[in-house]
């Protein structure tokens, strides 16, 4: 630890202390039954940060074991209730608060993302719990106005153990949107974090334990989706699977899902998102957002403003400005306070980018800026610009999740919105526009779970997200989050002749 001749500055400087790598069973520290390890490495620099138990099909299996038991119908958490359940997520939101500083600095560690988007996100965490806790006492059902003379009304309970599958891009947001509401519906998980990230998984196991939730109700077993992810979605036991990653194994885990058990799915995929920027648009605004939208977060974010539609009548003024914005972007060690662009997650993403930019060369893209690795350690990429790019090339068809931002022109409102709708995705859109009725034309028309005018990435926990076609099925957070961890029950009484 720091003693007292280092400066504050040298304290944020010092790696934060990996307290967790075990598996998390039954509110245990437990190794992984094979005895087995992976690394967890530094985006930044590809240095090893810790060796984590690997889980596999045993050590699910026990988890799933250890959640059946939390989910018996005598169970401490199965009789808690409800509003008590609240209580135990709003505990967990105040430790979060109280670990704030600790939990960023971690997620910015193992993941690359620069420590302001890691404080943006960590700082709102919080809150989102407490959201989802205040859902935990509202799940009411109905009185059913049945024919005949009965009374008949409806239980709204828990799906049963879920099964809880994490991407490596926001990895305390997405554990807390999936956990705290399984848990705010009475059900209990096992949650498999993506390998690139197994560390903030487990620092928020812990703040459950310290919360006082019960043992089994929350498990966490890091390891490969192709081991530990295959077993969770094939096991005959998990009733619901969540899941947060890439459109080809969304599509598996559909499959899965009725291989043994039928199970309930949850999925938010990828996303190749259209923003369209109108010629009566504000591009002091415009022109910051649309940048913000596809670079921030090194572009690692399934709502990246991917396909940039911008009007004939401002395009060169607009490209112009573009560049400009892209190369004033800091790129840096994501621990320094004023970089605004870190690395990308790994190796393996870094160089599927970088073949990304070439294939846009090739095909044709007019490449302003950007377009290299920087550096030989870690995997950072220059912030890239692409214009006169075409619908039909690869780089405006597929997800880059990379920093590239893609530039089309367009000349209408109505051709606009064809063009943007012509893909399989179908998660977020945005428009930047003066006119209102182009905005509500434009918000109606398109197909999309989210939709941004003058505005992007503005995100609320009382805002329903998730996609249309391939980006997902469901929706998490906003009033009905919790309907997807439940199921409805139809009760029905004779109601005696003679009283
Ligand atoms: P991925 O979909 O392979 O991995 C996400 C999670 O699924 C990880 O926890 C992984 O271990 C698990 N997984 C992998 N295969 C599985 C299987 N067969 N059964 C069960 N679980 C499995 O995503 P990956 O490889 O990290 O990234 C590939 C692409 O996916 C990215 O380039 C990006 O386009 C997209 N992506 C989208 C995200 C989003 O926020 N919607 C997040 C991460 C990636
Ligand atoms: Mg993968």
């Amino acid at each position: 630890m720091c003693t007292k001749q280092c400066s504050i500055k040298t304290f944020f400087k010092m790696a934060p202390q990996i307290k967790y790598t075990k598996l998390f069973i039954d509110n245990e520290w437990v190794d992984s039954k094979s005895g087995k390890t992976f690394e967890t490495r530094s985006p930044h620099d590809g240095s090893v940060i810790a060796k984590v138990a690997e889980g596999d099909k045993a050590d699910i299996d026990e988890a799933v074991k250890a959640a059946r038991r939390a989910f018996h119908r005598n169970s401490e958490w199965r009789l808690m209730d409800a509003s008590q359940r609240g209580r135990l997520l709003s505990k967990l939101a105040d430790l979060i608060d109280r670990d704030f500083e600790y939990l960023s600095q971690l997620e910015s560690y193992d993941n690359g993302m620069v420590m302001n988007f890691a404080n943006m996100l960590v700082g709102g965490a919080g809150n989102f719990v407490r959201y989802i806790a205040g859902l935990a006492d509202k799940v009411q059902g109905d009185t059913i106005p049945a024919d005949g003379d009965v009374f008949s009304y409806t239980l709204r309970q828990p799906v049963g153990v879920c099964g809880l599958i994490l991407p490596w891009n926001g990895p305390i947001l997405m554990f807390l949107a999936k956990v705290a509401t399984a848990l705010a519906a009475g059900c209990t998980v096992v949650v498999k974090p993506a390998e690139q990230t197994p560390l903030t998984a487990l620092a928020l196991a812990a703040l459950l334990k310290e919360a006082g939730v019960p043992k089994g109700v929350v498990n966490v077993v890091n390891g490969f989706g192709e081991t530990a992810g295959v077993a969770l979605t094939h096991h005959p036991h998990i009733a619901k699977v969540s899941f947060t990653g890439s459109v080809e194994v969304g599509k598996l885990i559909q499959q899965a899902a009725g291989a043994r058990n039928l199970k309930r799915i949850t999925l938010e995929l990828g996303g190749k998102s259209p923003l369209v920027i109108m010629d009566d648009a504000d591009l002091n605004v415009a022109v910051p957002f649309a940048a913000q939208g596809v670079f921030g977060h090194q572009g690692q974010m399934c709502i990246a403003a991917s396909r940039l539609y911008v009007h004939s009548k401002i395009y060169d003024k607009f490209i112009e400005e573009a560049v400009k914005y892209a190369k004033e972007i800091k790129v840096g060690n994501p621990k320094d306070a004023n970089v605004d662009q870190g690395p990308q997650i790994d190796e393996e993403m870094m160089n599927k980018i970088l073949g990304y930019i070439e294939k846009g060369k090739k095909e044709g893209a007019k490449l302003l800026t950007g377009g290299k690795r920087i550096g030989k350690t870690g995997y950072y990429i220059e912030p890239t610009v692409f214009v006169d790019v075409k619908d039909d090339m690869t780089i405006a068809r597929e997800e880059i999740f990379g920093p590239v931002q893609s530039i089309l022109k367009f000349d209408t409102l109505e051709e606009v919105i064809d063009r943007a709708n012509d893909t399989n995705y179908g998660l977020a859109a945005g428009i930047f526009t003066t006119n209102v009725n182009h905005a509500l034309q434009f918000a109606k028309h398109v197909e999309a779970g989210t939709v941004w005018v003058n505005s992007y990435l503005h995100f609320a926990p009382q805002g329903p997200f998730g996609g249309f076609k391939d980006s997902g099925i469901g929706r998490e957070n906003g009033f009905h989050a919790l309907d997807p961890y439940l199921e409805v029950k139809t009760v029905t009484l004779a109601l005696p002749k003679k009283f």
